[in-house]
């Protein structure tokens, strides 16, 4: 008879009889993989772990070496900034000090194993400290004193579903990203109910318009995306993330969704019209931007980033084209269509982004975090302050050698190419050092490894009150010049003049079964309280590659 094996069990064990003969027949396999244990020398060894509705095991190869069961478990500590967490155990058993990439999951599980065995929230706290060793009651603590526990205090405590859902970044995480965005309203829209006005960016597969909305006269912006286009490229997944996060996302400098809506050929996500235009346009026309702008944009743009990080999601297309301004001259983050969700330990191997952008750890395929973005928000700061990106070469192979191993130059003059044409160029050494230190090679070295708090406390932003700057409290430093008589005065000429009309699409995506894919995009009736960004599955798709 085939055993019912879940998805998570990821070596296999529950069609292994050795293994299961060792533990109690009700008991199900709902978990196993490869994990590091440390020893009381704070030595990594490699044991399996397996997690069942009872019971967590560890196991030195095949080997059953001890059985928790989950009555005795008192919590568990995780660490905010490495994968390293602790089992909290009470009585004579003493604690278990892991690493596991798949921590989330694990402590998923054994939370809901966990609520319905003991009947009560599982105890969870969440410390700074990367690495957990003084957490950790020892054997012979344990045995001198049985109630003596390093668990930590109950003000560390968090919400097991916080935790798991992302919410912390709302509350106490990312402080400086509260906005008080009205929440999506699912209001049904079709094509008829907008006049398409000028086409105003275009991109990978979509291609965006500025639109009146005819009920209410307003504005917006609609990014339309062919379907055939989307599954022949495999960006499913990706563009579904993109909607969910418009949808979603409560930060002040992310754009939000106001409409959606799908035909048989075509995905339509409507953002509300951001009439400043992106910073690649300003800076083409500017040639650079002043220290003290760039560093009242790149605060903003730090803020945005966390905010997603928090949220479990790199974004990893950061670039000019998309950051737009708003009529305020702040900015707002758009196109979310390379995120992807990953949390900070968590890796992905694929080619993400844009060449110029991209981290030398997404360049040699060694497995990207959310520390990739801060290399590019290095990357931005250096065009803006320089008007071009530090690694540029026409030589594509020659520019990733460049990102690989190249080193910075800071020039002195900015040279427009015209004899005796020479702008001087005047960045800090802070604002130096800030980029030498994003654009570190090692992931692991890099700064933003703590996240925002770090970076907020580089030299470059003293003088920056990110809350004030949180809550739009600071005037901007340049505020776009708006028309009001043509909207579209601060973007490309190069899109303004293609035609609106819709390009004829693929006949076998009209069909209804190849369509059904789709269906995932609706958002029924009674999902108010939408649960939208799944904590544990991650979205793995095959990302685009611009070039
Ligand atoms: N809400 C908006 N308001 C104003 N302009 C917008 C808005 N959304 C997008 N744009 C413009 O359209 C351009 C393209 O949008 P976006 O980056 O979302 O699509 P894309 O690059 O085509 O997407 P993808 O990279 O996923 O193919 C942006 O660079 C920006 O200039
Ligand atoms: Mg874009």
């Amino acid at each position: 008879m085939d055993e019912k094996t879940s998805e998570y069990d990821f070596l296999n064990l529950s069609k292994n009889y050795s293994v299961k003969s060792n533990i109690t027949r009700d008991e199900e396999i709902q978990f196993s993989d490869k994990i590091y244990k440390y020893n009381k020398y704070s030595w990594k060894q490699e044991r399996n772990i397996i997690i069942t509705n009872k019971a967590i095991y560890n196991l030195k190869k095949l080997t059953l070496k001890r059985r928790i069961d989950l009555k005795i478990l008192i919590g568990i500590t995780i660490s905010k900034n490495s994968e390293e967490f602790v089992l909290h155990c009470s009585q004579i058993d003493y604690d278990y000090h892991y690493t596991s990439p798949r921590r989330k999951i694990i402590i998923e599980i054994i939370a809901k194993n966990y609520e319905i065995i003991v009947q009560e929230e599982l105890k969870l706290y969440e410390l700074t400290d990367k690495y957990l060793n003084e957490y950790v009651t020892l054997k012979d603590e344990k045995e001198k004193q049985i109630s003596y526990t390093r668990m930590p205090k109950n003000e560390k405590r968090i919400n097991v579903k916080d935790y798991l859902f992302g919410n912390q970044s709302k509350t106490d995480i990312n402080k400086n990203s509260i906005s008080s965005k009205p929440k999506f309203k699912n209001i049904k829209v079709n094509y008829n109910d907008f006049e398409i006005i000028k086409i105003i960016g275009r991109g990978f597969i979509g291609k965006v318009s500025l639109v009146k909305y005819k009920k209410d006269g307003k504005y917006y912006a609609m990014k339309m995306m062919r379907k055939d286009q989307i599954i022949s490229q495999n960006l499913h997944d990706n563009i579904l993330l993109e909607k969910n996060i418009l949808m979603e996302a409560q930060c002040e400098f992310i754009l939000s969704l106001s409409f959606f809506f799908q035909t048989n050929e075509r995905i339509y996500l409507i953002t509300p019209f951001i009439p400043g235009g992106d910073l690649y346009h300003k800076l083409k026309s500017e040639l650079f931007f002043k220290e003290d702008l760039v560093r009242f944009y790149s605060a903003q743009i730090a803020i945005a980033i966390q905010y997603l990080h928090d949220l479990g999601i790199a974004y990893r297309d950061l670039k000019p084209e998309n950051i737009l301004l708003d009529e305020d001259g702040y900015i707002k983050l758009c196109d979310f269509g390379a995120s992807i969700k990953l949390h900070v330990t968590e890796k992905d191997s694929n080619f993400a982004g844009s060449p110029e952008y991209a981290s030398p750890e997404i360049i040699t395929y060694q497995g990207h975090t959310s520390m990739s973005d801060w290399w590019s928000f290095g990357i931005l700061i250096y065009e803006m302050l320089y008007g071009y990106t530090p690694f540029y070469n026409m030589d594509k192979d020659r520019m990733f050698d460049l990102i690989i191993s190249g080193s910075i130059s800071f020039p002195k003059y900015f040279d427009k190419g015209d004899e005796n044409e020479e702008i001087e160029y005047k960045v800090s050494e802070e604002a130096k050092n800030l980029i030498i230190k994003l654009l570190e090679k090692d992931p692991g070295t890099r700064l933003g490894k703590e996240g925002l708090e770090e970076i907020k406390k580089h030299q470059f932003f003293y003088g920056i009150n990110f809350d004030d700057l949180g809550k739009k409290k600071i005037k901007a430093l340049f505020k776009p010049d708006i028309n009001k008589n043509d909207l579209t005065n601060n973007f490309d000429e190069e899109y303004l003049n293609l035609d609106i009309k819709e390009s004829p699409v693929e006949n076998w995506i009209k069909d209804e079964e190849y369509n059904q894919v789709f269906n995932n995009f609706e958002i029924k009736e009674e999902d108010d309280d939408f649960e939208v960004l799944d904590p544990v599955e991650m979205v793995m798709s095959t990302p685009k590659e611009k070039i």
